[in-house]
């Protein structure tokens, strides 16, 4: 048992390491400390929760410490990186859920009862409003998970008169909360239980309206939910800790959603609301040209007689597992005298910086891997740019068909290069599932097969 002068102190501490985790995660250089200081910061903070004064019930404390404990590790160590939007999207939906529990655990809670005045109508604010966030929080987590998984269709769902319906229902929830407020003794539960359930629609409706490319800000704008989530039940919990690490988490998270927004050329409120204003009416442009095939000794010879190249890695890279090969091809290019870099694109993959990941665990230089926005301006000058798993981030209809889901979203242009390699195992669209005319333009060839594979044999043959 630790005296509640010790705790404080823990929890100043815990939140100093908090921050200087986030600090840490902003580059890569730092990002292992930035980890090691989350670590640290959460294992002070059960801690000094755990043996604080008045807790009781240690036997089940440890239990569900141990199992949860157990099946993390488990998950965590099973878990590969192309599904590691999968798993952050289900342990948002757990923050939710807890967030939920806590709300009604602490509208049951005796203590809430003998609250009188201001203080109880305050206090009753804050589980409502706790419990919707973690509502909205847990069920578009599970649809987030859901799409990510490929269970649910990335494809938006989207019908008429949808945002009357869910302001209609935010009506509703205000006034369940004037109701819940005014209810005698624990009366109040069933005002919570029809709000609950509201609220789990509007996470479920939220999600459901928005589209594949668009599922990053998503997943990060459920991030700033379960930081809000948490923050409510640490005011319902009283518990100080609680409130700074999830105002951490919800800004952090509502900052990476407004600068994924910005890298996507999407407003911030259009993906909140799901589509809000116009989205495309007309038909996608239909795709014309021919798609031409080549062989691995043709793509070798190519990059002999290429002095630039540019590689574009994508989501196909990470389920191939091919950056190493690949780094390995960068190396014996440079030892021909070619000049190699990578372009990255903010939203490749399925996380965000999944890219720059994967690159750092091949040891690429980070000198030679660029943003999209550093590349674009000397693609025309680039003798090959060489595509590697990558489909969505590469398409032209993001720049020239109107009409196209991803319209407006900044893409990283390669058509502008002299040569375009795709590699891919077939002509399947990607995340978003819309056709990529890349692939039928004059100056593109398609590599048919796994990029590792693929890079392999062209490793053989350099
Ligand atoms: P995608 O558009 O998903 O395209 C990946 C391509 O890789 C597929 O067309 C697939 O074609 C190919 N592929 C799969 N396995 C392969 C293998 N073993 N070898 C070679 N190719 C393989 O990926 P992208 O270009 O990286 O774009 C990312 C998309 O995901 C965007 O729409 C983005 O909005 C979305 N998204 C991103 C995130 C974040 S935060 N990055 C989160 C959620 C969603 P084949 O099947 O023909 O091989």
């Amino acid at each position: 048992m630790i005296s509640s002068q010790l705790q404080i102190a823990s929890y100043l501490f815990a939140s100093i390491l908090f921050i200087l985790s986030l600090g840490g995660l902003s580059s890569q250089e730092s990002a292992k400390k930035g980890v090691f200081y989350g670590i640290l910061g959460m294992l002070i903070a059960v801690v000094s929760t755990v043996l604080g004064e008045g807790v009781e019930g240690y036997t089940y404390i440890l239990a569900a410490i141990a199992v949860a404990s157990i099946i993390g590790i488990m998950l965590a160590r099973k878990v590969e990186m192309t599904s590691m939007p999968e798993l952050v999207a289900i342990l948002h939906s757990f923050v939710g859920l807890a967030a939920v529990l806590v709300g009604f655990g602490s509208y049951l809670d005796p203590i809430t009862q003998t609250l009188t005045g201001s203080e109880h109508v305050i206090h009753l604010v804050e589980i409502f409003i706790g419990v919707f966030i973690g509502s909205i929080t847990f069920t578009g987590s599970v649809v987030a998970w859901g799409k990510l998984r490929g269970t649910i269709r990335s494809k938006a769902l989207v019908y008429p008169g949808r945002h009357i319906v869910n302001l209609s229902l935010l009506i509703a929830c205000i006034v369940l909360c004037v109701l819940f407020i005014g209810a005698a003794g624990i009366t109040g539960m069933n005002w919570l239980y029809i709000m609950t359930a509201i609220a789990c629609f509007i996470g479920i409706m939220l999600v459901m309206a928005i589209g594949g490319a668009d599922m990053p800000v998503v997943v990060s704008m459920l991030n700033s939910y379960s930081g809000w989530a948490a923050a409510a039940a640490g005011f319902m919990l009283g518990n100080d800790l609680l409130i700074v690490t999830g105002a951490l988490v919800g800004s952090s998270g509502a900052i990476l959603s407004i600068i994924m927004c910005k890298a996507m050329n999407r407003s911030f409120w259009s993906v909140i609301f799901g589509g809000f204003g116009t989205g495309p009416t007309g038909k996608v442009a239909e795709v014309e040209g021919e798609v031409t095939a080549v062989n691995h000794a043709e793509v070798a010879e190519l990059l002999k007689n290429s002095k630039n190249i540019v590689i574009v890695p994508g989501y196909g890279m990470a389920v191939a597992k091919a950056q190493f090969p690949v780094f390995e091809m960068v190396n014996k290019l440079k030892d021909k005298g070619k000049e190699v870099r990578f372009a990255i694109h903010p939203v490749a993959g399925r996380l965000p910086g999944h890219m720059n990941v994967l690159l750092a665990e091949a040891n690429v230089p980070y000198d030679i891997v660029l943003e999209m926005d550093e590349i674009n301006a000397d693609l025309p000058d680039t003798d090959t740019v060489l595509v590697i798993g990558a489909n969505d981030i590469v398409n032209p209809g993001a720049v020239d068909d109107e009409n196209s889901p991803i319209y407006g979203m900044p893409v990283i242009e390669v058509w502008n290069a002299k040569n375009v390699i795709v590699m891919k195992r077939t002509m399947a669209t990607g995340y978003a599932g819309v056709q990529n005319p890349l692939f039928f333009k004059d100056n593109t060839e398609m590599l048919y097969g796994d990029a590792k594979d693929s890079v392999n044999k062209i490793n053989a043959l350099l």
